[in-house]
């Protein structure tokens, strides 16, 4: 019998290593390694242990790049802000990753999906690793979908899963609730590690591949946004699917990461409800929902979330900070370009924050990763520290550069229409490099509609601040001890100037 080594494997990252450590080389967490037995989770999945002795190689057909291709076959849920997410629908053959937040609603959004497919006529098989039966149908009660013929069980043997998929006919859909819960014969560690995790993710992806079937998994997320343990799934499914939002808040929003065959960066919105999901078909609406356009410190953001436009509310604190060190707080924005944004506001535009506490807040639990929020946040920043409320009826977006330059931004357009759409009347923006103008261009042989907000086109950081400072009468480029809530509220100036 050959010998069995043991190797040890982060639990976080899956980086393997030939010795226990309390701390990952690779990813720095600490006690995440784990010793497992060698043999596990290769590529061919070979029984822990056995000798196999590789066989010899056999001569597969070199192809050239061009020649057919085939649009990937899908099946449309029929939920379109999942359709979109996905790119149009589950492909055949394909596996997807579910990842999000214990209690988001991932088991929530995959019945309802189920449930949809199945009353199309499309067989679908949901695997449930975490309820037991009696679980699922209370919940599929409540969400109003009993009738729908999907077909149920808890199961979390990987080998007895695939066993029944291959007994009857193949499914369309299959839901596994959830990866993290499943154990596979093939590996010998113990259940939840990364080796069953993965070895248990390839058993099924390969099975979907060869029956043409779509397999979902669902993974749950640590706190720290990595869908946990089994990160190393993501390599091996075709789409990653993230389910977020703020467990206090009714929306989510499923992005896509990752997708073999569709766009990524495509966001769809869902309200959750006593009957479940609902889509949400004008998330901006949403988003601004609870607006309040008086107070000092609140921008429209003018974002894309993939093809789509989307407005958001970033809220921003700046008050006098009582302790020795400034507190730096940002929720649903990145940390570190806020601290550039502070540092190109003080060292280009003489606004000083250094002895200010700042807190950021993307309002409706929306992380927000473009860099066109730049504008927005500073220009929250600047009203919410001159005490000046921003005109209400504008919008911002524009990258902001080291140097103070405001750069422009892809979807110009696209962004402005939807402001106008939702009856903002202004916007302050970078130069617009690839817009069209208005009227008929002939080359593409269609009509361009005219843009009716006024535009205040900056080239410059120093211009947006300059601009609010008029509002204030230029208090925040002098003093900063000065005591702003004796300070009446003013609207800021004109926007065309
Ligand atoms: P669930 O889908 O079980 O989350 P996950 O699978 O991601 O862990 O969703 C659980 C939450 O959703 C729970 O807190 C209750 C809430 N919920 C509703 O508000 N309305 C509903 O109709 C359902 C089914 C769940
Ligand atoms: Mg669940």
């Amino acid at each position: 019998m050959a010998k069995r080594t043991s190797r040890f494997v982060c639990q976080n990252c899956g980086s393997v290593s030939a010795r226990w450590a309390g701390r990952c080389d690779g990813c720095g967490e600490w006690n995440t390694i784990v010793e497992e037995l060698d043999g596990g989770g290769g590529v061919g999945g070979a029984p822990a242990g056995s000798s196999v002795s590789a066989r010899r190689g056999r001569v597969v057909p070199l192809v050239a790049l061009s020649g057919e291709a085939k649009e990937a076959p899908r099946i449309a849920s029929g939920i379109g802000e999942l359709d979109r997410v996905t790119g149009g629908g589950f492909v055949r053959g394909s596996a997807l990753l579910v990842g999000g937040d214990p209690g988001i609603g991932k088991s929530t959004l995959l019945i309802q999906a189920a449930a949809r497919l199945a009353s199309a006529g499309h067989r679908v098989v949901y695997v449930s690793g975490e309820e037991a039966i009696g679980q699922v149908r209370l919940r599929a009660e409540r969400l109003g979908l009993s009738a729908a013929p999907v077909a149920l069980a808890a199961e979390t043997s990987v080998e007895d899963i695939l066993a029944t998929l291959q007994a009857g006919p193949t499914p369309a859909l299959v839901v596994i609730d959830s990866i993290q819960t499943l154990w596979t014969e093939l590996a010998d560690s113990a259940p939840g590690t990364v080796t069953q995790v993965r070895t248990s993710a390839q058993a099924l992806i390969r099975w979907a591949k060869a029956s043409g079937a779509t397999v979902v998994l669902v993974g749950h997320v640590t706190k720290d946004g990595q869908i946990a343990g089994p990160r190393v799934v993501e390599h091996m499914v075709d789409a990653v699917l993230y389910f977020e939002g703020d467990g206090a808040r009714q929306f989510r929003v499923l992005r896509s990461v990752k997708n073999r065959f569709g766009a990524t960066d495509e966001i769809g919105v869902f309200e959750m409800s006593g009957a479940g999901l609902r889509e949400v078909a004008n998330p901006s609406e949403l988003f601004l929902g609870e607006r309040d356009g008086r107070s000092p410190g609140t921008a429209v953001f003018a974002g894309m979330e993939g093809t789509r436009p989307l407005l958001i509310e970033v809220q921003a604190l700046v008050a006098p900070t009582s302790l020795g060190t400034a507190r730096r707080a940002v929720v649903g924005w990145d940390g570190n370009r806020l601290s550039m944004i502070l540092a190109v506001l003080e060292a280009r535009c003489g606004v000083r924050l250094g002895s200010h506490d700042v807190y950021l807040n993307v309002a409706g639990g929306l992380r927000i990763q473009e860099p066109a929020a730049d504008l927005a946040v500073a220009a929250a920043l600047v009203s919410s520290l001159a005490g000046v409320a921003l005109p209400a009826e504008g919008v911002y977006f524009g990258e902001i550069g080291l140097s103070g330059s405001v750069r422009p931004v892809a979807r110009h357009d696209a962004r402005l229409r939807e402001a106008e759409r939702l009856g903002f009347r202004a916007a302050v923006t970078p130069k617009n490099a690839g817009g069209e103008a208005a009227g008929r261009d002939e080359r593409k042989g269609r009509e361009v509609p005219s843009i009716g907000l006024e535009v205040g086109e900056i080239e410059s950081l120093s211009d947006l601040v300059a601009r609010i400072a008029a509002g204030s009468g230029g208090r925040i480029l002098q003093r900063e001890s000065e005591t702003r809530e004796e300070a009446p509220r003013r609207s800021a100036g004109g926007w065309a100037r």
